[in-house]
């Protein structure tokens, strides 16, 4: 790949020092533009493709600090390296927290210089192979990967909902990545720097949610020796991850119901309202409509937390996802356990390609993790794969088809083992000739002329 070239903003008041700092930059082959104040860098900010700012901290009118709040939440990739003179421990923390990557205190030498942007801008580089656009393709959002329609529909949709302070409910089976959906929402909305907590509402038994939920004050049940916060309190500002939604008892329910209604939480034991802040994300495989209509879930409910509703569509309706997720997996696993990166077989690619995967991303991160641990060589091929995903036979895996569909499927793979031979395929499927034909006709299978 060409190595790109990045073009770096500098902002300071002090012309001279914007002048020295970009003819160094200029030099080690970069593209600089400056700007003697935010005002004049926030007008190249929106019409150049700027990859990384170097702003001092202290200017008049508008400080760096606020600068990098503005850039960050109108550009949210642009990288910030903030160049101190009086550095301040209170100054820098705010700043992290503003979205700075790194610090170069004044003075600094040219080396000092390089060698801050050339780490921020590794990382750059770094997100840029997984995050950034191919050709106007979003491969990667958030740690995301998917480069099918589906999944940039659901990039769009993370982006928007990140946006917002309404509730979302993600859909969809298990392991297509509901949870990473939830932190992508909340590490792009402007809570990032606060917290986002995941409780399972699943796995923990009906009584001890209330209290690991809301808190409980001291003396309020045997063994309440001490008033403890709930999540809900530990969100506070941040996001709440509400996983499993769909387990939670009829009673529960209400109890959420009332906290999304009013935002204020009471501790068990308690009668003083807490007032909370807290954004809510809920994530179900069930299928909440019809819980909703066996009545085991609220309606009321369903409709406060289905503001926003993110389905995660199944590994096996974006299939043109899965070789973007094999090369991603096998390069983090193989890292990972110190072994080279192996090589799938076009085979191998074609079989894993049309699996059913009904365990989603997460089986298919499984079966990558297991294939190169066992691997002594470093290429897959068919015969290392599983045995179910060894053959192109995806009516065994799906339930949900016709049979009409899955004798069309079964009929055109013996066709074509028997190397379109009809005495041959008929035989096996026995079926004469005739009743072969029609069949063909109707599964719209070519037929070679005889
Ligand atoms: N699009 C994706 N890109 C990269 N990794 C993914 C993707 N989708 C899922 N994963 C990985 O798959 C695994 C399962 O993801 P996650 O826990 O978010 O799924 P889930 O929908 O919450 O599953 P469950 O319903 O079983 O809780 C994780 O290890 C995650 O990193
Ligand atoms: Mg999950």
């Amino acid at each position: 790949m060409e190595e790109k070239k990045y073009k770096i903003l500098i902002v300071d008041d002090v012309k001279d020092s914007i002048e020295l700092v970009s003819r160094n930059l200029e030099q080690a082959g970069y593209i600089t533009f400056t700007a003697t104040s935010p005002i004049k860098g926030s007008e190249i900010l929106k019409n150049n493709d700027i990859d990384l700012v170097i702003t001092d901290l202290r200017m008049p009118d508008i400080d760096g600090i606020a600068f990098t709040r503005y850039i960050k939440e109108n550009y949210k990739n642009v990288e910030i390296i903030m160049i101190t003179g009086y550095p301040s421990i209170e100054s820098a923390v705010d700043a992290v927290k503003t979205g700075v990557s790194e610090f170069l205190p004044k003075p600094f030498t040219d080396d000092e210089l390089f060698a801050t942007v050339e780490k921020v801008l590794f990382k750059l580089k770094v997100k840029n192979v997984l995050n950034k656009e191919d050709k106007g393709k979003t491969f990667v959002f958030q740690g995301i990967l998917g480069n099918s329609d589906k999944m940039k529909r659901i990039f769009e949709l993370i982006d928007k909902a990140s946006q917002t302070t309404a509730t979302v409910l993600i859909t969809g089976e298990s392991g297509t990545g509901k949870e990473m959906v939830a932190r992508a929402i909340h590490y792009s909305s402007p809570r990032a720097s606060q917290s986002f907590v995941p409780v399972n509402c699943g796995g923990i038994p009906e009584e001890l949610l209330e209290s690991e939920l809301f808190g409980y004050v001291k003396g309020s049940f045997t063994g309440a020796n001490e008033t403890r916060a709930g999540f809900f309190q530990t969100a506070d500002g941040g996001t709440i991850f509400l996983d499993e939604i769909g387990e939670t008892s009829l009673s529960m329910q209400v109890k959420l119901l009332r906290v999304l209604q009013d935002k204020t939480v009471y501790m068990i034991g308690s009668r003083k309202p807490q007032k909370i802040d807290v954004r809510v994300i809920c994530a179900t495989n069930k299928n909440l409509e019809e819980l909703v209509k066996k009545g085991i879930f609220r309606e009321d409910l369903y409709f406060r937390l289905n503001v926003i509703n993110i389905e995660l569509p199944p590994l096996r309706e974006r299939r043109e996802d899965i070789p973007l997720l094999l090369e991603h997996f096998s390069a983090k696993y193989s890292k990972e356990l110190g072994k080279e990166k192996p090589t799938f077989t076009e085979n191998a690619v074609k079989s894993l390609s049309e699996y059913f995967w009904p365990g989603n991303v997460r089986e298919l991160e499984n079966v990558i993790q297991r294939l190169i641990i066992m691997k002594e060589d470093n290429i897959i091929d068919v015969p290392d794969l599983p045995s179910l995903m060894r053959f192109n036979l995806p009516y065994k895996n799906d339930l949900t088809r016709k049979l009409s569909e899955i004798e069309c499927d079964y009929i055109k793979d013996v066709y074509e083992s028997q190397g379109k031979n009809k005495s041959k395929t008929s035989e096996i499927l026995g079926i004469d000739r005739k009743t072969l034909r029609e069949k063909l006709k109707r599964c719209q299978i070519e037929i070679d002329e005889e």
